[in-house]
């Protein structure tokens, strides 16, 4: 399974319930990676996301412990039931958050990640997949600047 992120220097991910920093080009990549795929994404990320709702266009596995419906999306309890509903789908990335992203981090094989050059104060972090033990760094695109903000798109493979 795949997951996509953007990380900050420091691998932080978010502050306070939302990402401090978001770079068009990122989101752009991000539509991209998801088109036709479904997606395994966290009740509190999903509160994030324009005016709360499920992405357009690609199925919407959805989190919680909770009791909700949630127009446009499918909601499941527990990652076990998220994997299982994700068998459906050709592709499906988990896209966050912390809390999601730590619970699917040992069914993950790929990990597309931004790595946006800045940190600023995050109280969510992604694994450092440079220091993590059977993770390599399999392709990284050239250094760009985004209002002078540098970025580069990266793919984590797990080492089997
Ligand atoms: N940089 C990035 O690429 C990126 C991407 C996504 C998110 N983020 C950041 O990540 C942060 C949010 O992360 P988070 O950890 O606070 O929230 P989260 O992972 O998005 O959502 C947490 C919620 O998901 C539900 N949940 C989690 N595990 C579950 C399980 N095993 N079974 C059932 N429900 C489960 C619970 O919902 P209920 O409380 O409803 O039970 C829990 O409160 C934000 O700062 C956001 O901006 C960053």
């Amino acid at each position: 399974m795949e997951a996509v992120v953007a990380v900050y220097s420091d691998w932080g991910i978010g502050c306070g319930g939302t990402q401090p920093v978001v770079l068009k080009a990122d989101r752009a990549h991000f539509r991209a990676l998801t088109a036709g795929a479904a997606v395994i994404v966290g009740r509190k990320t999903l509160a994030d996301f324009p005016g709360g709702r499920p992405l357009k266009g690609r199925p919407n596995l959805v989190v919680t412990r909770q009791a909700l419906e949630i127009e446009g999306a499918q909601v499941v309890h527990s990652t076990e039931e998220a994997l299982s509903a994700a068998r459906a789908y050709a592709r499906c990335l988990v896209i966050g958050g912390a809390s999601v992203y730590r619970q699917f981090f040992p069914y993950l094989d790929t990990v597309h990640v931004t790595r946006i050059a800045l940190t600023p104060v995050s109280d969510s972090f992604f694994p450092n997949l440079d220091q993590e033990p059977g993770w390599r760094l399999a392709q990284a695109e050239p250094w760009q600047e985004e209002d002078g903000i540098a970025y580069r798109f990266c793919t984590y493979k797990k080492v089997s």
